[in-house]
């Protein structure tokens, strides 16, 4: 069942490519042209869900949580729609005042946890009692449509993503991310808040993630092997991103802890000056996601802030930036992408790292300790 591979979850690492590709099949539109009338994307959603939006709210708990954040990036910067992202936990117990016409989004890769269930629930219900302008509009996103989340909630985009077996989430992540693109593009075309050249633009992008993903999975799983290595006594990790990748270095660090049980938390590279620096010395490794664009001299100079402690520089940066190779002690490549999109490449060599520390270990990857693949309690 694993197909050769020594765990689940590094099948899942590698069926990654795949996921994307059947993900965009479903639902790229290759008839779509730059100056067609009829969006680039299909979603099958009914109008009304997604007609005269003031803002969107999204709830998850974990990894998907982390789509999440990507997710308001995107549906900000792309469709304009301020956007929050709560744990469902917390949503639950002090939810926000009921205002505007809203979309209430779950994520939940297993569609089963209780959390983001009865976050829903509750959206549901008081939405529901309140004046009938302000009806509820839930939306799911999850690989598992049959799941109880399919059963609560009328709109469903199904990410095609499969059953995940390995208890840390890989593939299920990824085809979250791109059901946010799909999304905020889908959304950006209806509000019309992008050119469709630039719309075009991305489109053209999406569509060489897979053998990007591909790449990089092809290029780097040795090296990172060998570099796990290095960690056999490490404690602790800082992981560290900006904008768009902010998210990802949270999801780096839950990777790793949750299988290595390595101490690792992840930091917007410019809160680092505000405490956690404290805690860097020649002891802490210091992964850095450093992409090209709106924020790559920050992060760069971040990084360097790190470096000044001693700490060991890991860089999650495309090959082609000299000031990027010069500035890492280990480099972790990705091509050279817009930084909107990286994302989707970033994340891999996290996934890996996480995957081959906890793997020299001899821990068990794909059930870790004090873990289930559905969190079904509260
Ligand atoms: C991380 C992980 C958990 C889940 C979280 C939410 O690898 O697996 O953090 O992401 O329990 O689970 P779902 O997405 O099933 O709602």
């Amino acid at each position: 069942e694993k197909q050769g591979f020594k765990h689940y979850m590094l099948k899942e690492i590698y069926e990654q490519p795949g996921v994307v590709r059947t993900c965009l099949e479903y639902y790229l539109r290759d008839d779509w042209r730059p100056d067609a009338d009829f969006s680039p994307i299909k979603l099958n959603l009914s109008p009304a869900l997604l007609a005269d939006l003031e803002q969107v709210q999204i709830l998850a708990c974990g990894t998907s949580w982390h789509a999440g954040l990507v997710g308001k990036y995107l549906l900000e910067d792309l469709a304009q729609i301020p956007t929050s992202v709560q744990y469902a936990s917390e949503f639950r117990y002090a939810p926000p005042p009921v205002t505007r016409q809203t979309l209430t989004i779950g994520v939940t890769q297993s569609g089963e946890t209780a959390d983001t269930l009865a976050a829903l629930e509750l959206e549901l219900h008081r939405r529901a009692n309140l004046r009938s302008e302000l009806q509820p509009r839930l939306l799911g996103i999850t690989n598992r449509p049959e799941s109880s989340l399919g059963h609560l909630v009328s709109e469903i985009i199904d990410t095609h993503a499969g059953i995940e077996i390995g208890v840390a989430a890989t593939k299920t992540f990824v085809a979250q991310l791109l059901a946010f693109y799909l999304l905020a593009l889908d959304l950006a075309w209806q509000r019309q808040t992008l050119d469709h050249s630039r719309l075009g633009a991305i489109i053209d992008q999406l569509r060489q993630l897979p053998a990007q993903v591909e790449q990089i999975l092809e290029s780097q799983e040795r090296y990172i092997e060998t570099l796990s290595h290095d960690f056999a006594d490490t404690q602790d990790f800082i992981f560290l991103g900006r904008g768009i990748n902010f998210p990802i270095a949270l999801e780096g660090a839950l990777k790793l802890k949750e299988i290595s049980y390595i101490h690792a938390e992840g930091y917007p590279a410019g809160e680092m000056k505000h405490g956690p620096i404290a805690l860097l010395d020649a002891k802490v490794p210091v992964v850095t996601i450093a992409m090209p664009g709106i924020v790559f001299e920050k992060v760069l100079s971040n990084a360097q802030e790190a470096r000044a402690r001693d700490a060991r520089l890991i860089g999650v940066t495309p090959m082609e930036e000299q000031e990027a190779r010069d500035t890492f002690d280990a480099l972790l490549p990705v091509p050279e992408v817009d930084e909107l999109l990286s994302p989707i490449l970033t994340v891999i060599p996290l996934q890996l790292l996480a995957y081959h520390i906890a793997a020299r270990r001899g821990l068990d990857v794909d059930q870790p300790r004090n873990l289930a693949k559905s969190v079904t309690v509260e």
